[in-house]
């Protein structure tokens, strides 16, 4: 370890053994007695780490970079410029704010300079360290509010992510047959989707109706759902009321209208004989299809009270003869093209839960600051 690596290690332990609770400001400036006023400045008030060139910089950014929350550049260092050394840092560590010291007054290159290295200010030399200061206050207010912002948005977004997973499980806990039934139509239904190049967003709303697709059987009377044996003709008229009950459920909730129509449309038929509208083929949305065929699949292959679970083949063979009448053709070739990727998930649908699901995971903000100027 050289002495500067050592420097940097101990000032940081220093750091948080002795202030914790402060944010992290990396100063990087080629000229001792700059940097030791810089250090003056903020002494007391935030972690320090320093560096004497950029490329010095860029190591202490790779080390610490989770933990800095602003670096405030030189512009003029050998070997690298400040501009060159934030936009490298731009790349790898977006949240960290940045400020540059420039004796510049070229305008072109200085909007440049903001918008090439995500600039949150520019200070123009020479200038009174209590100027700096209020910079360097202002970009660890934005950092903070940003990070804030991050955490609250996960928080909720775990929140509704574990809602939507507890209705689903209360769901299949209604009756002994339909255990697991939603997570692995979730799964069958992503499985395919994944292939079809839809987007992220998409994607993940694939997954919530695929976990919430049997909402509207919170309705159904628990004498027809856990029924031991064939449904009555009346019984069936009750059961197909599910799916439009379910859509209803969804609409009055805004992060949710968008399934609401796949919702509903889980139980049509590509030739029409669906219910509850008798919706055709491409009337029926793609992720109604999807979620229809993945359903249908789960239902050939788990057991029901009159009757024992398929095995895979069978049920593939079945999704093989009924594409083009029950199944849209095509979702059902790709089904049967992926089916071995469906079957291990069939077995080990919580393995396969945590490597497909989009919503059970965190967002990964690239958090991007603000540019202004000295004189704005
Ligand atoms: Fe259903």
């Amino acid at each position: 370890m050289s002495s500067c690596e050592l420097n940097q290690s101990l000032d940081l332990v220093l750091s948080f053994l002795n202030k914790e609770d402060k944010y992290t400001v990396l100063i990087v400036d080629d000229e001792e007695n700059n940097l030791q006023l810089l250090k003056r400045t903020f002494r007391g008030q935030y972690n320090l780490l320093t560096a004497h060139s950029g490329l010095e910089a860029l190591e202490v950014v790779k080390q610490y970079g989770d933990q800095i929350s602003l670096i405030v550049s030189d512009q003029k260092m050998p070997q690298m410029e400040g501009t060159e050394f934030l936009r490298k840092v731009r790349e790898t560590n977006p949240q960290i704010i940045k400020i540059l010291l420039t004796g510049h007054v070229d305008t072109d290159i200085l909007v440049s300079a903001i918008n090439d290295c995500d600039l949150f200010q520019y200070i123009l030399k020479p200038f009174e360290p209590e100027e700096l200061k209020i910079a360097v206050d202002r970009g660890i207010t934005k950092y903070s509010l940003s990070s804030n912002n991050k955490m609250l948005y996960n928080e909720l977004r775990d929140l509704f992510y574990k809602t939507i997973r507890s209705i689903s499980n209360s769901l299949d806990a209604k009756d002994a047959y339909t255990n697991g039934h939603s997570l692995r139509v979730t799964l069958y239904s992503m499985i395919l989707a994944r292939k079809l190049n839809f987007d992220k967003t998409y994607l993940e709303d694939i997954e919530i109706a695929g976990l919430l697709h049997d909402i509207g059987k919170i309705a159904m009377p628990q004498s027809i759902l856990c029924k031991n044996g064939r449904l009555t003709d009346e019984e069936f008229i009750v059961m197909k009321s599910h799916p439009a009950i379910g859509a209803k459920i969804v609409l009055n909730i805004k992060k949710l209208q968008t399934i609401s129509s796949w919702v509903k449309t889980h139980h049509e038929k590509w030739d029409g004989t669906g219910y509850p509208d008798g919706l055709k083929g491409e009337e029926i949305p793609i992720a109604g299809r999807i979620i229809a065929l993945a359903d249908t699949y789960d239902a050939m292959t788990s057991t029901r009270p009159y009757r024992k679970a398929l095995l895979h083949e069978v049920a593939i063979s079945e999704i093989k003869k009924w594409a083009g009448v029950q199944f849209d053709p095509k979702l059902a070739e790709l089904f049967i093209s992926l089916e071995k990727e469906i079957d291990e998930a069939r077995k080990n649908p919580e393995a396969a839960y945590e490597k497909y699901s989009i919503l059970g995971k965190n967002i990964d903000f690239k958090i991007t600051s603000e540019a202004s100027t000295q004189a704005s």
